[in-house]
This record gives structure tokens, sequence and C-alpha cells, in this order.
């Protein structure tokens, strides 16, 4: 006996649920890739972008996912040899460090851990040392879905001017555009990349980097620079210039849909609701907690993120059972842990197109596994994260 008829329901931080819509939108024949109304779409979906980064700079579209915008954004402006320093709090900035490495770049570490956000005082600190300025960019993620940790850049940006420091300021927002703040001017952020797979609804397969007038001034003479990621290359008259190659075209469209949703909705509404509902994870998390069978992964409540909730169990219980249990009798798919957290975590993803059913359904069903698999946890977890939306969403 299951309960698993009909959708199933995505949870895992990425790709995450594609709107109706956004299939919809890519229903459609191939087109001419050189009409000047497709050019025209590229070069309305690149302000689009700037805009969700809160940015005056230049955007650029990649086919690839946000590794490949990694890559991308260090190329462009790094030579080989340059340090590069990468504030490390999970898995994914020491993953595009190692990027850098792999790409002739001299990397080190500033060590964070997996259960707190980057602390800007130590960056502050360590860029103050290098009087010589040997540091060229520092690498940091916005949120780090395997740690289930969000920085704050508006900090590490400001401790990167207090310290006087010139490095590129580098951030990779992949699991939080769309779903949070993000203020790259405001900041002093140099270099922002993302993807289209997680806050912004789409289907896996586009990158974006979006570069400032002082990291635009860098690409000039750096030496990293390959044919298909260049800058330069793509800032070509010519439709086809822009992506090095065939337009995506199906993608495109896609990400103007989705693109027109979050704007329809308003990006203040849209990272409400990922708060609120960010709120109720937590709410059911704190209650659930208490019967001392799992924990948050990162205790300081500030510094969860509002896209990803990552539960750690405790020794003897096994997260893969209960990801297992969610998604065979209920059609409910959770994300698994990653690294450190392999087999220990599950994440609850609450990023782009999420609601009030999806989360408190989600909320449901593990607390039904919790009860089936025995798991201690305190009772009435769902309920708590039902009174929490209620406050927050009173009767007019
Ligand atoms: C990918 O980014 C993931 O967190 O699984």
């Amino acid at each position: 006996m299951t309960l698993r008829a009909g959708r199933e329901f995505l949870a895992i931080p990425g790709p995450t649920t594609i709107p109706d819509e956004v299939l919809r939108a890519m229903h459609r024949p191939a087109t001419d890739i050189y009409s000047p109304a497709m050019n025209g779409m590229t070069l309305q979906l690149q302000a689009d972008i700037s805009r969700l980064f809160a940015s005056s700079g230049r955007t650029y579209i990649y086919i690839g996912n946000g590794h490949g915008a990694w890559e991308a954004a260090l190329t462009n402006v790094l030579s080989r040899g340059d340090k590069v320093l990468v504030l490390e709090s999970g898995l994914f900035a020491a993953g595009w460090g190692k990027a850098a490495a792999g790409l002739g770049a001299d990397v080190e570490v500033l060590p964070g851990d997996w259960q707190r956000a980057v602390r800007p005082a130590e960056v502050e600190a360590r860029l103050r040392a290098d009087t010589a300025g040997e540091i060229k960019a520092i690498l940091v993620v916005q949120v780090d879905t395997a740690s289930g940790v969000v920085n704050d850049i508006a900090a590490i940006g400001a401790a990167i001017k207090a310290a006087g420091h010139q490095a590129l300021f580098m951030v990779d927002a992949v699991a939080a555009l769309g779903c949070v703040e993000f203020q790259m001017d405001a900041w002093g952020v140099d270099v922002a990349m993302s993807a289209a797979q997680k806050g912004l609804m789409g289907p896996p397969g586009l990158g974006f980097v979006v570069a400032n007038a002082r990291a635009r001034a860098v690409h000039d003479t750096a030496n990293m620079r390959t044919p298909y990621w260049d800058w330069t290359a793509r800032e070509g008259e010519q439709h086809y210039q822009k992506y090095a190659g065939t337009p995506p075209i199906h993608l495109l469209w896609a990400l103007r849909e989705a693109l027109d949703m979050i704007f329809a909705e308003g990006l203040p509404a849209v990272f409400r609701r990922h708060e609120l509902l960010a709120g109720a994870v937590s709410r059911a998390v704190e209650i659930w907690a208490s019967g001392g069978g799992l924990r948050f992964s990162i205790p300081d409540p500030a510094q969860r993120s509002r896209t990803v909730t990552n539960v750690v169990l405790a020794d003897g219980y096994s997260a893969d059972a209960l990801r297992a249990y969610c998604s065979d009798n209920c059609g409910v798919v959770l994300g698994v842990g990653l690294g450190a957290l392999t087999g220990k975590a599950f994440r609850i993803a609450h990023m782009g197109h999420v609601n009030a059913p999806m989360v408190l359904g989600t909320l449901s069903v593990i607390e039904m596994a919790l009860a089936a698999l025995n798991i201690p946890h305190g009772p009435g977890g769902v309920q708590a994260a039902i009174r929490y939306l209620a406050d927050a969403v009173p009767a007019t």
C-alpha cells in the first residue's frame, strides 16, 4: 500500500518545480535564431537578469549549469597564478575554488565549517594581512545548499571595503537569486553568477554571470580567457555571438516566462513568500528537534537559508531511510545530504515555485515518516508551522 499516486513533488534544492506556464512556454517549434525578435529577447533577458541582481553591470547568459557559470566567471577575470581566497561555508565555495585551482589559480581557503556562516571579521583580518595585495579575487556563496547556510554578502562586502583591499569580490547566488534579496552594486560585488534551475524555476541548462565595470576592466588583461566563455567575444552584435554559437532558444523562452511570473508577483512579494515558507519549515523542525532524534545543520536561526533547510538525524537513524519512505510511500522527494552530511542529513527545499500547500504537505509527509520510522521527534511540528503561517497571514 502506498499513497503516491499523482504528480511526484520535488522538494530538492534544484532543479526545482517548473511551473506549467514555463513548461508550456517551451512547447513550440524552433525559430530563426538570427531574427531581430530573438536578438531583442536576449537583450531584454540580459537587462532583466541584471535587474534581479540589482546591478548596472553587464550580464552574460551561458548554456551551462552553475559549474559552467563558475568557470565563466573565473576565466574572464583571472590570470594563471593569481591568488584567490575562498571563503568556505560548506561544499560549494570550496568547489568553486577547486575549479579555480584546476584552471591555474593559486587557491587559499579561509576555513569555515558546516555549521556557521563566513565571519566577515575573519575576512577583513586576512585581507589586512595581505599588504602586498596578492589576493586577486575572493569567492563566496550566498547560500550553500549542502550546509544550509546563508552568508551575509553585504557584511562581507563591507569587510572587504574596510580592509581597503582591491581583490574582486565574486559571489555565487545560484541557490538564492530570485528568492532572497541580492544587491550587487550596493554590496560591492564585482562578479556574481547564478543559474536557471533553482529560484528561477527553469529547466537546468542556463547559467548567468554579471560583471561590473571594474571586473570588465580586469577582463581586458586576464590570461585565463577561453573562446567559449569569453566576454569580449560574447559582446558581438549578432545573436549567435552572444552564446558563442546556437542560442538555446527553448530555454530562453522558459526563462522569459519565469521572469515574467516573478516580476508579475513582484520581487518584494516573492522574497516575503520565501521568508514565510522558510519560517514555517523552521517552526516545524524546531518542534521535531525537541524530541532528540534530529537537529538543524545550522544552529543559529539567523544563519539558516530561506531557500533550503538541512536537517541532521541523530546517530543510529538513517536520513536515506527517511527520504525513501517519503518518496516511495508519498511521492515527496527530499534532497540528499551532501559531502560531510551524506547519509546523515536530508534537505527540504523551499525555493522557486513553492506555496503554502506544497510546503505544508511536505512537512506533513516528513512528520508521517518520522512517526512511521520511530525517529524520536517532538509532536506537532506541522501544527506549529500552520500556526506560524496563520499569524503571518491574517484574515483581511
Ligand atoms: C545542488 O546544488 C544541490 O544542492 O543538490
